[in-house]
């Protein structure tokens, strides 16, 4: 065990984790030079397409005498449950900064995840081959956080390598080896897979004692039993070993069928025989579980539906097949009297729900249409019931509602001086409350709110980029529901309530809103051969309205000279033909994706 070490690697999103990782696994020789490739932790072809990390992965190194368990982890905000897993796992962490950025939100938010788990820290400096880059700044902001000596700070680039041999040699040096006073096996689930060919496959962190092959396993929290089919290391594919023992990062092949019997932050032992428990002294129930983890809950929701009718059952598999591996998602079955039959679906956030969309999109090829993200509002209603909903449509009637209470989150952003007071308008009109301000160093600061996660939701990021030039970064956490003043806005398009477009909004926003929306449907739907008449409404009553004006085939071109009688005879017909248009359904507008995005950006 003391040739182990278990480590992660935390920054900001886009810092360079991958990269770093990758030169770690070419200069331990993990991976086979032939096999190498930019960013070979991303397994998933959507995180190669987009260059971000979406799933953790493990990996064991081999350097010199040491057994190096690295876990590459995502450094997205909608991810941070997968980092606080990982670092269950481990006794320290890699500190990633980008030289040209500084410290930034995430690398704030991961960092003070790794101190509550009491890991060692090890502070680098990446990316210092870029010529903006600044690393006496870097080195400043690092010490002032950390309180660090400056020449514990490791200068490296995952580019060009350098550096990264002294990153292997501290981590060495400084991390713990990992400690165990027990023989009774214990191992933490921080991660679990299902795999086609082999079934459920655990991730696991063996904390006392060992796993061989063919034992038989227990999970303290489900109950259920199995056997370990087989045991081994990740490199990164599966390596099997047959036997995993205390301080090692592996896997287990459970047998189980499916990953509810398997979850995260369980705890995997192996049942004692009779003979066993005499002989050591040891009672089965003296075996305490490990502390687990808190199960994440979903926080946007939105309603996924295939534009075809008949794709549902495929979707219905698609969708089931994706939440083998994803424990955050959750979903149901729903029905629109528009969209027909679809799922609700419920998101860590808008990365989560956007990379769902085009897994569904690319691995199924289904044609889908998703209705505008909701958080869930909580309604305590006039006859004493409480429900939570996840749709416009769900929303009682006013007379029955007593008081809606919505989901608020304690809001950081940092932010370079200069960009203060537009960050601090934008926020304010989101209706965030201020809370405080801290400085990083005389140039940069970090914004302290509260504000609705309603509000943050759509372009809320976008927003912040733009307003700061693209330097500001953001990281938001959960706090509590809160009262909101809500309403539900129906947008009409030819005076069909548009499900997918329903909406629930601050009643002192909704004018402004529908205002908007019709107008952005205005300048995107494509025109017809009719009038099409935009109404936002609420409660019945509509609050604002647009309309777009028929496309026109100059039925009269033909006809020369003046009989108006005739050429106004034509134009009547054209209309009737129109009118008949619209009631039969021929009329009936699709609303194209990309319409639908500018509406929720608008
Ligand atoms: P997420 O997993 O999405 O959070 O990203 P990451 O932290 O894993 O970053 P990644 O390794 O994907 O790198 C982000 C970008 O920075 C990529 O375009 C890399 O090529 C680039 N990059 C990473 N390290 C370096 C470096 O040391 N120097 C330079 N010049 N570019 C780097």
């Amino acid at each position: 065990m003391k040739n182990i070490r278990n480590f992660c690697i935390i920054a900001h999103i886009d810092h360079g984790k991958s990269t770093l990782a990758d030169r770690m696994l070419e200069l331990t020789k993990t991976i086979d030079k032939r096999k190498m490739h930019d960013q070979v932790l991303d397994r998933m072809d959507l995180e190669q397409e987009r260059g971000i990390t979406i799933k953790l992965q493990p990996v064991t190194m081999n350097s010199k005498q040491y057994k190096l368990n690295l876990i590459d982890t995502p450094g997205h905000v909608d991810f941070t449950y997968e980092v606080s897993r990982s670092l269950a796992a481990c006794e320290g962490a890699v500190l990633l900064v980008d030289a040209t950025q500084g410290i930034q939100a995430q690398t704030l938010a991961n960092l003070y995840l790794a101190i509550e788990q009491d890991l060692v820290i090890i502070p680098v400096i990446n990316k210092i081959d870029l010529p903006a880059a600044d690393i006496p700044k870097t080195k400043q902001e690092i010490i002032k956080l950390l309180g660090c000596e400056e020449d514990e700070i490791i200068l490296a680039s995952g580019k060009t390598g350098k550096g990264v041999n002294e990153i292997l040699e501290k981590i060495v040096d400084k991390i713990p080896a990992p400690s165990s006073t027990n023989n009774s096996t214990r191992a933490l689930i921080f991660d679990s897979n299902y795999d086609e060919y082999k079934g459920v496959v655990a991730y696991v962190r063996i904390i006392d004692g060992s796993i061989k092959k063919g034992n038989k396993i227990y999970l303290m929290a489900t109950g259920a039993k199995s056997e370990a089919l087989d045991v081994g290391i990740f490199k990164p594919d599966y390596h099997s070993t047959g036997e995993l023992n205390a301080g090692e990062i592996g896997y287990i092949i459970t047998g189980f069928k499916s990953v509810e019997e398997c979850k995260v932050g369980d705890t995997v032992t192996s049942p004692l025989s009779r003979e066993e428990r005499t002989v050591e002294g040891r009672v089965e129930g003296v075996i305490k579980p490990l502390q687990g983890y808190k199960e994440v809950k979903p926080f946007v929701f939105a309603g996924i539906f295939p534009r075809e009718g008949n794709d549902y059952q495929v979707l219905r598999e698609a969708i089931a097949k994706l939440k083998l591996n994803d424990a955050a998602l959750v979903y149901e079955h729903e029905h629109s009297q528009a969209l027909g039959f679809g799922f609700r679906c419920g998101f860590l956030g808008l990365l989560h729900l956007d990379i769902f969309q085009e897994r569904l999109r690319r691995e199924y090829n289904l044609d889908l249409i998703a209705t505008v993200p909701s958080v869930a509002y909580k309604i305590y209603k006039e006859n004493g019931d409480n429900i939570t909903i996840h749709t416009p449509q769900e929303l009682p009637s006013p007379s029955e509602i007593e008081k809606i209470e919505e989901p608020w989150v304690s809001l950081d952003i940092i932010t370079p001086k200069d960009y203060i007071g537009a960050v601090m308008n934008l926020v304010q009109e989101k209706k965030g409350i201020y809370k405080n301000t801290e400085y990083l160093d005389e140039n940069r600061a970090i914004l302290h709110y509260e504000v609705p996660m309603a509000a943050i939701l759509t372009d809320f990021y976008d927003k912040i980029k733009s307003v700061s030039s693209g330097y500001a970064s953001i990281n938001y956490e959960y706090l509590n529901y809160r009262t909101a003043d809500v309403v539900k806005m129906d947008i009409l398009i030819a005076e069909e309530p548009a499900d997918s477009l329903a909406m629930i909004v601050y009643r002192d926003q909704a004018f402004a809103r529908g205002k908007k929306i019709v107008a952005t449907l205005k300048d995107s739907l494509p025109k017809q051969m009719f009038v099409i008449k935009l109404q936002a409404a609420i409660g019945g009553k509509v609050i604002a309205a647009e309309r777009i004006s028929a496309m026109r085939k100059d039925v009269t071109a033909n006809l020369y000279g003046g009989d108006v009688s005739r050429k106004r005879k034509l134009l009547e017909k054209q209309k009737k033909g129109k009118k008949k248009m619209m009631v039969s359904g021929v009329g009936k507008i699709n609303i194209p994706n990309d319409v639908f995005i500018k509406v929720l950006k608008s």
